[in-house]
């Protein structure tokens, strides 16, 4: 591993959503607390002067950013080059080099559509004057298994592998890494921590939201290759590997690609696709639009700790709340001592990854007060604080501009992931129609029906 400091960074898609909502807060940020000090080349299509360009930051970092104006701005505009111009052509990377007068090392950030990756990285293969360079690849990785090994491949051809960074900001996240570390830094967890007493398991990602003028983009991803390809199926990674056998960055990455190549290979009947009225109206989406805001499925891990236990992942835009949550269910004790109804609730554990708040909680049942055994469920808090201020993307560039590919997937992990969604994709599951505000089509609860997550029950 690699791990100079990169001494530039180069923001492909510069005019773009992404850049706005998450890169330019993040940057920003970098500055204020890490004291970030390189140029930042931005890249873009537009025909932007440098002051446009500014305008469009001062706007991101209005909306997104923290609002604080303690010199950070300034610091971010000084430091900024704006090189205009089609990525297809080859002019555009001269005037690149030129910008980068020198600098040897840059991080080179492509928040572009995925059908330019290939003639982006092709241009940026690092030779003598660039040989430090890295290169940062934002989701989704490809549209499918094969796209995801034909950019792999490009990838490959034109970087070491250890200066590629495939970027998933839900590892980023403080309350993802907290999975982790609870699971593995207590030992009460262990025991139960398997087939043996856990009964299902649930990751529930559900936005009040929808697509937010991203019509266009989401109608060439759908929810299973916007979030579940990357996010959900690293959440389940972090909730079901085995602890590293290291501290190594490899002993990480190695135990989160077995669980998924441990995922059974998804049918047809386990998975129901949603769309919430409306989205064909939306901004860039067709009349007649079959693509999926709703995602449920069901997945089998085939491994000795969770043979047996079901996966669930449920995502949907426009439902009744947001909040991304994991919900793991143990069975029932083996038997009823007390005379109450044996379907009641089971305990378990909760996981609230965000937004705004992270939380872990454990669901147990308690004596009513009186003079008959009967019980109430209660939620114990083991864990309650708010989402950290350190943003999933600022700990990430920081960690790619530093060479540190720990929270980065690896290449064999990413191509898991599609295996696992890929036929998925290539099935004619028919799209259920469900009303914004709710919690999905009623159909998806034949795959079980999920706890509301906590923003939807009464708060404590
Ligand atoms: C993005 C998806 O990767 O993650 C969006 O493209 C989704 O559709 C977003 O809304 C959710 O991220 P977070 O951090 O807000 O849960």
């Amino acid at each position: 591993m690699s791990n100079h400091e990169s001494d530039a960074l180069v923001l492909f898609g510069a005019t773009g959503d992404l850049a706005q909502r998450k890169i330019y807060p993040a940057v920003q940020a970098l500055i204020k607390r890490r004291g970030l000090d390189l140029p930042i080349v931005a890249m873009g299509k537009a025909d932007w002067s440098l002051d446009r360009l500014r305008e469009y930051i001062g706007e991101s970092l209005d909306k997104f950013g923290d609002g604080e104006d303690d010199g950070s701005r300034e610091a971010l505009y000084e430091r900024l080059a704006f090189v205009q111009g089609d990525y297809r052509e080859k002019d555009t990377f001269e005037r690149l080099r030129a910008a980068l007068s020198g600098r040897g090392a840059p991080l080179y950030y492509l928040a572009i559509p995925p059908s330019l990756f290939p003639t982006v990285i092709e241009s940026l293969k690092p030779d003598r004057e660039t040989a430090g360079a890295r290169v940062v690849v934002e989701k989704p990785f490809g549209r499918d298994l094969e796209s995801a090994r034909s950019l792999n491949r490009v990838l490959r051809e034109n970087f070491e592998e250890d200066a590629v960074f495939r970027i998933d900001h839900y590892l980023g996240k403080e309350s993802v890494q907290n999975l982790l570390y609870f699971r593995f830094a207590n030992a009460f967890l262990e025991p139960i921590w398997n087939r043996n007493y856990v009964s299902r398991v649930t990751v529930m990602m559900m936005e009040s939201f929808g697509v937010e003028g991203r019509g266009k983009f989401y109608e060439e991803v759908g929810a299973i290759r916007d979030v579940v390809q990357n996010h959900l199926l690293q959440v389940v990674a972090h909730l079901a590997m085995e602890p590293p056998v290291s501290r190594g960055v490899d002993a990480l990455r190695d135990e989160k690609a077995k669980v998924l190549r441990s995922i059974r290979t998804t049918t047809g009947r386990s998975l129901v696709r949603g769309q919430y009225d409306g989205y064909r109206r939306e901004q860039g989406v067709a009349d007649d639009s079959n693509v999926e805001t709703f995602a449920a499925m069901q997945l089998h891990l085939d491994s000795w700790r969770w043979a047996g236990v079901p996966f669930f992942i449920r995502t949907g835009k426009r439902l009744a709340t947001t909040a991304t949550e994991v919900l793991v269910e143990l069975k029932r004790p083996p038997q009823a001592v007390f005379a109450e109804p044996r379907d009641g609730d089971s305990n378990y554990f909760r996981f609230r990854l965000g937004p705004d708040r992270v939380a872990i909680a454990v669901g147990a049942r308690a004596k009513k007060p009186g003079t008959n055994m009967v019980g109430e469920e209660l939620e114990l808090y083991v864990c309650n604080g708010s989402e950290d201020e350190m943003g999933a993307y600022e700990r990430l560039i920081g960690d790619a501009l530093g060479g540190d590919p720990t929270l980065f997937t690896r290449e064999d992990a990413v191509l898991e992931a599609w295996r696992i969604v890929d036929p998925l994709l290539k099935l004619s599951t028919p799209v259920h129609v469900y009303e914004p505000g709710s919690f999905g089509p009623a159909s998806a609860e034949s795959l079980g029906r999920p706890r509301p997550p906590e923003a939807a029950r009464a708060t404590p």
